[in-house]
């Protein structure tokens, strides 16, 4: 753990929050029984397989695997490291945590927490840039595409001049290392040593998170050269198709307005927005992707996408759709005239128009017809059926049969198809994902674990006073399950300073694949209360279980270093360790 946070604080912190309320203000949680539970935030799935236990304080889904207490929540929901995680819930408990200081470059603060600072001061100095000399025809760019100085400031729109270490020299200045400012994506190692500014005489556009954070930077040139933006590569604090352009400004006005125009460009968001659309965001990018989706849902449930009217808008549109119906919001399209974009088009048409077009967006059936119509030739059979498919795979993606019957009954009438034969063909659409959820974990290992172990560590998390008994009757070495003993190597430390098992604390000191392990024995024991009686007697059995085990395979040990010595000839060292074998034999015996 790094910040070193004392642990009598964290344990604190963790005993003064309560799990159910943190997970409830991020998901809808049900009551199930002793617990809730939820479709789970971290993969898709339609049933809900995703377990919070208001008893033991921990959350496990049993579809993915992903576990753990409220700051392993907080750190995979809101992407936060650690220090952010105990920071958020020790302000939500009234903890007050040791002062630390944190400066860039200085390694003591969580990589992520230096990177935001190292990028407000980038910034900062592309900001100053463009209001200097240097940045003067940046600027008249700016201006001349009908940004005005207020939305210039507001979005922090800035300028890199036009060397290759104005940046990294301003840094180094305040003390940033090189190394931190590669992590951060601003400075780029030469391949025989050094360093150089990655945006050089670009307008700079900061990418700010929901809070004002700066996570990236988008950069475009000044005249038609190649490429005309630049990015922020991925850092640990930006990640591509995770941010929307221009939401930290427009998400007051998307709640209040109930809908949310999404378009593709940095322009695109600037030009609308400054002239009075005020629930508007940019996706960066072609397609959507599910996270932005599920991210604008907590806002609102309606969209209107406004991509440009190129094949590869139309394309993007067209995926963003059935990501939006699987996601059980409503979208509408708006096709722009060809050759326009929102930002060209608000400063030739003006906002009303714009507003306008917005507000008599296309339902995205006849959208989506439209386009097929216009790629295909609707009046051959052969083309009929390529569209119906089309149309299929998007129709068969909702998931209110209602809804579903209703755009199959519109599509029989619209392509002059017989309803039932579309009914049999949506039987046969295999409604594959619009979109892969990337998972938290490159791939799921699967462990055999011992079960007679998992059982006694099970009973061990029941119960606390059964991990004193369990130290005086075996030692790790009895554990051959290695995930296993490192967990009870945990327990036994707990025990020793005093302190409670508690599953959630335990959490604070385990990896992921191990405190898997941990919330999955607690969410299948609890309801299974066993009398005293016949706890005591599954504990003995397994402790001397495992003692046989221990010995059974000592006994396989020995045995083949015998016939090892054997082999060789070594008399000395085969008295040893046949002597070493009767001893065991009776320790059996005994
Ligand atoms: P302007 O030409 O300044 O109006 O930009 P635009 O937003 O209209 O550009 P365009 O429609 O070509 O692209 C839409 C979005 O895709 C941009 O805002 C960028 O986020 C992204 N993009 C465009 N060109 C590039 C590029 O060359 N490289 C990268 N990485 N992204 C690009
Ligand atoms: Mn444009």
């Amino acid at each position: 753990m790094q910040g070193r946070i004392p642990e009598n604080i964290l344990d604190d912190i963790l005993a003064r929050v309560d799990i159910v309320e943190v997970i409830s203000g991020f998901l809808p949680l049900k009551k199930a029984g002793r617990n809730f539970k939820a479709c789970c935030p971290f993969h898709h799935e339609k049933t809900p397989s995703f377990m919070v236990s208001p008893d033991r304080q921990i959350y496990h889904c049993f579809g993915c695997g992903e576990s753990g207490n409220a700051f392993k929540f907080l750190m995979r929901y809101e992407r936060l490291d650690f220090p952010e995680a105990v920071e958020a819930l020790a302000s939500r408990a009234g903890v007050v945590l040791p002062r630390t200081e944190n400066f860039p470059g200085q390694p003591s603060s969580g990589i992520t927490t230096q990177l935001y600072k190292i990028n407000e001061l980038a910034a900062s100095f592309y900001s100053a840039n463009l209001n200097a000399p240097a940045g003067l025809k940046a600027k008249e760019y700016l201006l001349q595409r009908g940004i005005r100085q207020e939305t210039i400031s507001a979005l922090k729109l800035g300028f890199a001049p036009d060397n290759w270490d104005s940046l990294i020299n301003y840094l180094r200045s305040k003390g940033v290392s090189l190394g931190i400012l590669e992590k951060a994506g601003l400075a780029i190692g030469k391949e025989g040593g050094g360093f150089y500014d990655r945006f050089r005489n670009r307008i700079i556009f900061p990418i700010f998170d929901i809070k004002g954070r700066v996570l990236g930077f988008g950069a475009r040139v000044l005249d038609n050269s190649l490429p005309k933006y630049l990015n922020s590569p991925e850092t640990a604090v930006y990640t591509k198709g995770k941010n929307l352009y221009g939401f930290n400004l427009a998400k007051d006005g998307i709640r209040e307005n109930d809908f949310v125009a999404i378009v593709e460009g940095y322009l695109d968001f600037i030009l609308p927005f400054q002239e009075g659309l005020k629930s508007v965001t940019a996706s960066l990018g072609t397609a959507l992707t599910v996270e932005q989706a599920r991210f604008l849902k907590r806002y609102t449930h309606n969209v209107v996408m406004v991509y440009d009217a190129d094949t590869a808008g139309e394309l993007a549109t067209l995926r963003s759709l059935d990501i939006f119906i699987e996601e059980e919001m409503n979208v509408r399209v708006v096709s722009l005239p060809a050759g326009l974009d929102p930002d060209l088009f608000v400063r030739k048409e003006g906002i009303a128009a714009f507003k306008e077009k917005i507000a008599s967006a296309e339902n995205l059936f006849d959208y989506k017809l439209k386009v097929l119509k216009s790629r295909y030739n609707a009046k051959e059979i052969e083309g009929r059926a390529k569209v119906s498919g089309l149309m299929l795979e998007t129709i068969a993606r909702f998931k209110n049969a209602i809804l579903k019957s209703e755009y199959l009954k519109k599509l029989a009438q619209e392509l002059n198809l017989k309803e039932e034969a579309l009914l049999e063909e949506i039987r046969k659409v295999k409604t594959e994902k619009a979109y892969a959820y990337p998972q938290t974990k490159l791939e799921r290992k699967t462990y055999h674990t011992n079960a007679t172990e998992k059982l006694l560590m099970s009973l061990m998390l029941e119960e606390n006073g059964l991990v004193s008994r369990i130290r005086e009757s075996l030692d790790l070495e009895d554990f051959q399950d290695e995930r296993i003993s490192r967990i009870v190597s945990i327990m036994f430390n707990l025990v020793d300073q005093g302190k409670q098992v508690e599953p959630q604390i335990l959490m604070n000191h385990l990896g992921d694949d191990i405190s898997e392990l941990v919330s999955e024995s607690v969410f299948l024991t609890q309801n299974a209360p066993a009398s005293e009686a016949h706890r005591e007697k599954v504990v003995s059995d397994c402790i001397q279980r495992m003692k046989n085990e221990r010995l059974k395979l000592e006994r396989q040990r020995l045995h083949e270093q015998i016939k090892a010595a054997q082999h060789v000839g070594d008399e000395e060292l085969l008295s040893r360790l046949t002597e070493e074998f009767h001893c065991l034999i009776k320790k059996k015996a005994g």
